[in-house]
């Protein structure tokens, strides 16, 4: 079978800032989907590929809702890097989910290689089901893959009336804080908690200045990365992200990210018993298998005192928060996750941009595979996340 065009394959150079927006013109246009048309044909692209239908339409709704945040480098044109995985028999098509041990508000899962996105799903219901049964649970995965967005999960969990934190480790994308070798993830860890009326307040992020994979954003929309993002392989400053994908990618807050991302691998990764440090492998490599870890903490609201009493006080952290006197620099203060939330409210609207690039990826898989592409929706061709 043809492999599909990566974005390694892409020649302009690009750029993109950690609000998601381009600071210069990428060359080729991009194309506008109705995400529900987009989530169709990634779900028929998976099952084409052997993917039972509840995870092929899982593992497309978590990248369409990565396009819904703004989180575009976890969105569509990861979905020919899953497809390679699922072709070279790194990542398997049918998850199954072993239970290693379960002494009940623990519990130690192996995903057998399959699609980490299936398998952390597995892990909320657990998770959620373990904590409201016991307080608090802790559910240990081993042996998964790249899941996408860590908060796709902990929301789940919170929509569910808990708190809970997520991490999970990811292939070596830094150096240790002083060293110039790669050895540590991005590790991203995400907590989310109701929030009342204001639904869910949660953070996402990875200890590093971003996650690596807006470099293969920017290389995908053929743009440069800003200062503070990477180095390459000589350890000098760059704002080429192919250089900067050969090389390091910055920890967040100096020493402070690569302190984070060490114990985040502890958690994930050590702990778990899965592959830690640069023993994981990453979505961009096709024939390696993944052995990323996950470490999921849920309490239930519940377990502490009133829930009712916890959204108020949660309603009135957020509102003193968001009520707050803005800088000179801002025209206003968001609280977590409410960035992702007005994103997604706003493309359900107007639709996703897919780069050129990441058009002609999905166009090679509806070929190879026999399904339809999305058809291209009305609308300008930027938009403030793009
Ligand atoms: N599965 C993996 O291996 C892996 C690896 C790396 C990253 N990721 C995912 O990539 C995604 C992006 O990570 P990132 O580190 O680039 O995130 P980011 O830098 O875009 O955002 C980090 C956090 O800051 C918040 N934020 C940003 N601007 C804000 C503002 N103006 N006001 C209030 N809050 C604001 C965001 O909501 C988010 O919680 C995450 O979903 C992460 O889980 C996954």
């Amino acid at each position: 079978m043809p492999s599909v065009p990566r974005p390694e394959q892409a020649t302009e150079q690009s750029t993109e800032q950690a609000t998601g927006q381009a600071t210069e013109q990428p060359t080729e246009h991009p194309t506008r989907v109705r995400p529900d048309d987009l989530h169709a044909f990634m779900t028929a692209t998976l099952r084409a590929e052997g993917v039972p239908d509840a995870d092929a339409q899982l593992l497309s709704d978590t990248l369409v809702v990565a396009e819904l945040w703004g989180h575009a480098s976890h969105g569509a044109l990861r979905l020919p890097w899953y497809i390679e995985r699922l072709r070279s028999g790194a990542m398997r098509t049918v998850t199954d989910v072993a239970t290693v041990t379960d002494s009940g508000a623990v519990v130690v899962l192996d995903g057998r290689d399959g699609i980490g996105q299936v398998i952390t799903n597995h892990a909320v219901d657990l998770g959620v089901e373990r904590a409201k049964a016991h307080g608090v649970s802790a559910i240990g995965v081993r042996n998964s893959g790249h899941f996408g967005t860590a908060a796709y999960f902990t929301r789940r969990a919170a929509d569910a009336g808990c708190v809970a934190f997520l991490a999970t480790n990811a292939s070596a994308a830094m150096a240790a804080w002083g060293g110039r070798t790669k050895s540590i993830g991005t590790n991203p860890w995400s907590i989310a908690a109701p929030a009342g009326r204001h639904g869910v307040v949660v953070m996402d992020l990875a200890n590093t200045a971003v996650a690596r994979g807006k470099l293969y954003l920017a290389k995908e929309r053929g743009t440069s990365i800003p200062d503070g993002w990477a180095a390459d392989a000589q350890g000098h400053p760059t704002t080429d992200p192919a250089a900067g994908i050969e090389g390091l990618i910055l920890p967040m807050a100096g020493p402070k990210g690569y302190v984070i991302a060490f114990l985040m691998d502890v958690l994930a990764g050590v702990l778990t018993g899965s592959s830690f440090g640069a023993d994981v492998g990453g979505p961009y490599e096709p024939g390696r298998r993944s052995g990323a870890g996950h470490l999921l903490l849920t309490v239930d609201v519940a377990v502490m005192g009133d829930p009712r009493e916890f959204s108020a006080r949660m309603e009135t952290l957020v509102d003193r928060t968001r009520g707050g006197e803005p800088a000179g620099w801002a025209s206003e203060i968001l609280t977590p996750g409410e960035l992702e939330d007005r994103n997604r409210a706003r493309h359900e609207r107007e639709g996703i941009l897919l780069a050129a690039h990441t058009w002609a990826s999905l166009a090679t898989l509806a070929e190879q595979t026999g399904t339809t592409l999305p058809p291209a929706a009305q609308g300008a061709d930027t938009d403030s996340t793009y």
